[in-house]
């Protein structure tokens, strides 16, 4: 049946997710299709900012380092986004970026695995994760080697003689959604360790890493989770591993006394030898509010909004666009799609500019893919059907080959 504006009013009015949209400040009429890539600004962000710079920064100034638990922030918040992950308390913390916690955590896979020599990768990852781990090859200088394979030969390369096989869940640009249960018991059966890079996962599906029996995980908060731009990342390291070999950036944050301040280096045995140096607090203040939404909200009902979102935006594009030069990049299949939906088209920059232009937010990705995030906790459905609209419009007015959208950014 040929969906109408109706059916989407219809479903917004059924929907337990919809009042969480009023948590979150959005410009009016603006259609964000892009939480995949900065998830959008918490309401009371500019209140709980403005707390912690005039007061804990500004009245308590170094006392704020105990009074309000800025020491324990990365602990506080780790065991936050355990809850949403499948994690423990005390397995998961925050510290640095993404690509770095990659390197620390492959690094103490290929301690752990010190007889083996191959890393597992997928080539077409988002670059960070493999030029990180061809950096840390490169200044280990043991002779180790990357294997990279795509999609289903994953599988077939994990043999006896690799130590990590270090993967993204949900790719960055097709949004395809690895089987983590069937990876991780491979590398195990064959005696290798995983690291997953949960970026484009935590938040926005439900992860369980101990059901998987994951060994060690990382993933970025200023998408789904509405941490903030440049906030910090966090990392998972199953509670069997802590203590087993230290991460290489031994940084006083992971001494096992940071205020004995001893000459040499010992490693704390938890989770918190993960971490490096101080860490930046209002940033970290930033991302609980994010993490606080998440607590409030059911996750099986996040994950059942995005796919019913993801299926109505496909069933519409190839309803309405058909004969536009579109096709699209992600699986129908729920169990291997996460919650964007990528369209491969030639002239993909273009349209994506002047869906931008009339204030529908996605991005583009080279060579050909058009990007759109779902996040449940602000979309509407009446959104997924005016974005439709929009896209329609622009394809039928040619409005995309207009000058001003042909113009490259440094940032698509
Ligand atoms: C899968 C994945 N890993 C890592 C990153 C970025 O890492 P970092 O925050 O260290 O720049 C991204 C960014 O979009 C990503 O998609």
């Amino acid at each position: 049946m040929t969906l109408t504006r109706e059916d989407f009013v219809a479903l917004d009015e059924q929907d337990v997710l919809a009042p969480f949209a009023d948590d979150f400040s959005l410009p009016e009429g603006m259609i964000y299709l892009d939480g995949n890539s900065l998830g959008a600004m918490p309401k009371v962000a500019m209140a709980r900012a403005k707390q912690v710079i005039e007061n804990e920064w500004g009245v308590d100034l170094v006392k704020s380092w105990n009074k309000a638990g800025w020491f324990n922030i990365v602990e506080k918040l780790g065991d936050k986004v355990a809850t949403l992950i499948g994690a423990k308390k005390g397995e998961v913390i925050y510290c640095d970026s993404t690509g770095l916690n990659v390197y620390k955590l492959v690094a103490v896979g290929l301690d752990i695995r010190s007889d083996r020599k191959k890393i597992v990768m997928e080539g077409s990852n988002f670059p960070t994760d493999n030029y990180m781990v061809q950096g840390l090859v490169k200044q280990l200088d043991k002779g180790h080697e990357i294997v990279f394979a795509e999609g289903s030969d994953i599988l077939a390369s994990i043999t006896e003689d690799v130590a990590v096989v270090c993967l993204t869940h949900v790719h960055y640009k097709t949004g395809f959604l690895h089987n983590m249960k069937e990876i991780t018991a491979k590398a195990h059966d064959v005696g290798a360790l995983v690291v997953w890079d949960l970026c484009h996962s935590a938040g926005a599906l439900p992860v369980d890493l101990n059901g998987c029996n994951v060994d060690m995980a990382v993933g970025c908060s200023y998408k789904y989770l509405n941490g903030g731009p440049g906030s910090q990342a966090f990392v998972f390291v199953a509670e069997r591993h802590h203590g087993k070999a230290a991460q290489p950036l031994t940084g006083w944050w992971g001494h096992a006394e940071p205020f004995g301040f001893e000459r040499n280096y010992r490693p704390r045995k938890d989770i918190r030898q993960f971490s490096t140096g101080t860490e930046p607090v209002v940033a970290l203040s930033m991302m609980e509010i994010g993490l606080d939404i998440f607590m409030r909200a059911d996750m099986n009902e996040i994950r059942k909004k995005s796919l019913k979102q993801t299926d109505l935006f496909i069933q519409l594009i190839e309803e309405r666009l058909d004969g536009h030069g579109f096709s699209l990049a992600t699986p129908k299949d729920h169990d291997s799609r996460g919650s964007q939906v990528s369209i491969h088209c030639e002239n993909g920059f273009a349209i994506m500019q002047a869906l931008i232009a009339d204030n529908v937010i996605g991005d583009f990705r080279a060579p050909d893919i058009m990007r759109f995030g779902f996040t449940p906790l602000y979309v509407s459905y009446v959104n997924v059907w005016q974005a439709v609209e929009s896209l329609k419009n622009i394809m039928e007015t040619a409005a995309w080959k207009r000058d001003e959208f042909n113009q490259k950014n440094a940032v698509t």
